[in-house]
């Protein structure tokens, strides 16, 4: 076969090009730059293509559900913002508050407001729930002061001196959040905030993500849970395959079954 004659990196490179990019959106909201923005973003895992020309804007202060079946790109999309190593960002760009993602490695992405909260919650062993805190402002900038973080998680104020790794799941994640929460976040990431969690932690959670919301904190939100995250969110964008499928307010994914049982089977 022809293509096989050809390095694998190249076969990749066509994948993307030969696609006709969407509108850039950083000039999409009135000629102004969106706060937050990515355009055709393209991302790979080794030789996997997974993440496959994503555009979408984020207005400050707005929440967005993204949304999707299982392997549809979410995390990845997540990863890819957070330029983490993998998955590797091949082509695109990405903007926040005027400032090159695409350029930035993670540890740079961080420190000019990157918050992600993965999905592992990452709760460092042998630390207690305030070391665990104080270890995230070890350098500048730093955000919200640990006594306001524990106002927003009573449970973690309560349980200051245990370690963290023995918290429950719903604890460790009022961890994970508040951790992020104690850098200056200007993009809070979150990857499935309520996974195995029980109905009743899971409200718990809710409710502070909803003080977070009033509080004007730009985030996006990645749910199995979809009906509770679209709740929350102003907006919600559909993967599908590592492609946009859907980008609209979060009240007509609420009012449009089809469009549910299509790409969220729900
Ligand atoms: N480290 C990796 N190496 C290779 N492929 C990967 C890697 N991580 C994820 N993938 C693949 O990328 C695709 C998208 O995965 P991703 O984790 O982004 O999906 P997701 O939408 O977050 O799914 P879920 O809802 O199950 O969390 C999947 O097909 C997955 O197998
Ligand atoms: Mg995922």
């Amino acid at each position: 076969m022809e293509t096989e004659s050809k390095p694998r990196s190249l076969i990749n490179e066509e994948a993307y090009t030969g696609r006709a990019p969407s509108k850039k959106p950083v000039y999409s909201q009135g000629g102004q730059a969106a706060y937050f923005s990515c355009w055709d973003i393209h991302a790979y895992y080794g030789e996997s293509y997974i993440v496959q020309g994503v555009s979408f804007d984020i207005r400050e202060g707005e929440i967005v559900a993204l949304l999707g079946r299982n392997g549809a790109g979410k995390t990845s999309t997540l990863r890819a913002i957070a330029r983490v190593d993998d998955p590797a960002l091949k082509h695109g760009e990405i903007w926040l508050d005027h400032k090159p993602l695409h350029e930035m490695r993670a540890h740079q992405a961080a420190q000019i407001g990157i918050g992600l909260v993965p999905e592992d919650r990452r709760i460092i062993q042998g630390l207690t729930v305030e070391e665990n805190l104080k270890l995230a402002q070890i350098a500048p900038p730093i955000g919200w002061s640990i006594e306001r973080i524990y106002e927003l998680f009573p449970r973690l104020g309560e349980r200051r001196m245990q370690e963290g790794t023995t918290l429950s799941g719903g604890e460790q994640q009022m961890l994970a959040i508040g951790r992020t929460l104690a850098r200056d976040v200007k993009l809070l990431l979150l990857d499935e905030p309520y996974e195995g969690l029980a109905p009743v932690i899971v409200q718990e959670i809710e409710r502070t993500l909803e003080q977070i919301k009033n509080l004007g904190m730009t985030t996006i939100i990645v749910e199995q849970n979809a009906i509770a995250a679209l709740h929350l969110a102003d907006r919600a964008i559909i993967l599908d395959m590592g492609q946009v499928v859907f980008d609209g307010k979060a009240q007509e994914v609420l009012d449009n079954a089809d469009l549910r049982q299509q790409y969220l089977a729900i």
